[in-house]
């Protein structure tokens, strides 16, 4: 909590024709993530980005991943990822009855591991967790699609799970906001304790690629 921020560019933002010009620029600004939505149509109503993509992205560029695995039961498929040590890898709380399990077979890949979870998830969730994660993705919108307006209460979750670590004396864990995360939105949860935001089209996506640094830039200065 309240790290030095990092950015995580949301990739299914990303226009795939300018997906060379786009990784350039983002190895130029010194993005710390690319954001990958990996999704499969039944956790949430949208496919996303595959296994393919990965493989493409990892020739492009070694800008670690952060893989938000919005796919049921994901403890038996995150060997077929290629997950690396400097990567991301968010588990959704609500995508398996073995949430502990899952992180225990995630562990040994060697990424960080955090539990991603949705605007209608309690933070108690997180409780008896808090000692097998690295950080928590607390999204701010129901998963699945770019573009969307942030879900009003989770402001006040992104509160509650502040206060949670501290009692917990967890506030080493990282602490990531993902979806509609706009500058003044930014603003806000950085001030509450967040330091890795997402960055889709309510920041860096937003124009032609030409625009993209220039709105890094604006989202950056937003977030110091
Ligand atoms: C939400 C996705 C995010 C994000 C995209 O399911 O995980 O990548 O919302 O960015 P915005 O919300 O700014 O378009
Ligand atoms: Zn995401």
């Amino acid at each position: 909590m309240f790290g030095k921020s990092k950015i995580s560019a949301s990739m299914m933002c990303s226009n795939l024709l300018d997906l060379k010009e786009t990784i350039d620029i983002f190895e130029n600004e010194k993005i710390d993530y690319l954001h990958i939505d990996m999704m499969d149509g039944e956790f949430v109503p949208n496919f996303g980005l595959g296994v393919d993509y990965i493989r493409g992205l990892r020739e492009l560029t070694s800008i670690p991943l952060d893989i938000h695995l919005m796919i049921k039961n994901p403890e038996y498929k995150i060997r077929w990822i290629g997950i690396k040590k400097d990567d991301i890898v968010s588990i959704h709380y609500e995508s398996t009855y073995q949430v502990q399990r899952a992180l225990d077979w995630l562990k040994p890949l060697g990424c960080k591991c955090f539990l991603a979870v949705n605007p209608a998830t309690p933070i108690c969730v997180l409780e008896e967790v808090l000692d097998y994660i690295d950080g928590i993705n607390l999204l701010m919108v129901n998963p699945g699609f770019a573009g969307q307006k942030i879900v009003k209460s989770t402001l006040k979750k992104a509160e509650k799970l502040k206060n949670m670590l501290i009692e917990y004396n967890k506030e080493n864990l990282l602490f990531q906001v993902d979806g509609n995360i706009t500058p003044e939105n930014g603003k806000k949860l950085k001030k509450i304790g967040a330091e890795i935001f997402v960055a889709g089209t309510s920041s860096i996506f937003k124009g032609t690629v030409e625009e993209y640094a220039n709105n890094i830039d604006v989202f950056r200065s937003a977030l110091i």
